[in-house]
């Protein structure tokens, strides 16, 4: 049985990554197999793409640029590492995937989603999740709660931190925008209160989606690490 292909979204300082790392322990708990990855990234290429994505250092590139980057990173992450990962029957956690690209060079950076489009289909396929969780929150509160941990850790340097809140005003309107149009794959989670509360939410989607725990063919599966990623900051 192929695993699930679950991806996390929101803006940064929504608290996905936090949330996405409980759901990793809570599914191998119940013994279900997790590969826990992100984008960009998620391989060698990857992260060398993300390093080029948002050093401050080629603040000149635009939403086009952006978006070939971010595409080219993700067809090499659905290569080497979510198909076959899916195909050992491993459920698949990913921080970030192709919502992030509409929502932030889409509506943030204003790039017609006709273009952005066309890119999936070339370097994707159109590939969809099973299911995304939207973490939502007031841009306001997610940019006063800051970086997410791992960027912090890693201290990267960050080209769309410099970004005023009207952008990430649009980035917010997007995310939304696409959960409308995609009810079905989309459960939007409230994550402007506390963690707890937050944490909830999540749980309850988790408890629907996996009732008994794991598929007998994934249990035995180790999880996978992620390259690069060997000091457990993310
Ligand atoms: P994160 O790994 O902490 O979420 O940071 C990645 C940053 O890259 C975040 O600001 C969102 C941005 N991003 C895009 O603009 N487009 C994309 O397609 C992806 C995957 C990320």
């Amino acid at each position: 049985m192929r695993g699930r292909f679950i991806t996390f979204e929101g803006l940064d300082g929504s608290g996905k990554s936090t949330h996405l790392k409980r759901v990793a322990a809570w599914l191998e708990a119940r013994g279900v197999a997790t590969c826990v990855t992100h984008e960009p990234g998620g391989t060698a290429m990857g992260e060398a793409i993300r390093g080029l994505f948002l050093n401050h250092r080629w603040e000149q590139a635009d939403g086009r640029v952006e978006a070939l980057l971010v595409f080219a990173s993700r067809r090499q992450h659905l290569i080497e590492r979510i198909e076959p990962a899916l195909d050992a029957g491993i459920t698949v956690l990913c921080d970030r995937f192709t919502d992030s690209t509409r929502a932030y060079q889409g509506h943030g950076r204003d790039l017609p989603l006709a273009w952005i489009d066309q890119l999936d289909q070339l370097a994707t396929g159109g590939r969809v999740p099973d299911m995304t969780l939207l973490f939502d929150l007031p841009s306001d509160v997610a940019r006063a709660r800051g970086h997410s941990p791992h960027r912090i850790a890693s201290k990267e340097v960050d080209r769309l931190d410099a970004e005023g809140l009207a952008f990430y005003q649009r980035v917010r309107e997007g995310y939304l925008a696409i959960a409308e149009a995609a009810p079905d794959r989309l459960r939007v989670i409230d994550s402007s209160g506390e963690k707890e509360a937050t944490w909830r939410q999540v749980e309850a989607v988790f408890e629907k989606l996996f009732p008994g725990g794991a598929p007998s063919s994934a249990v035995a599966s180790a999880a996978v690490a992620e390259p690069g990623e060997t000091d457990g900051s993310r």
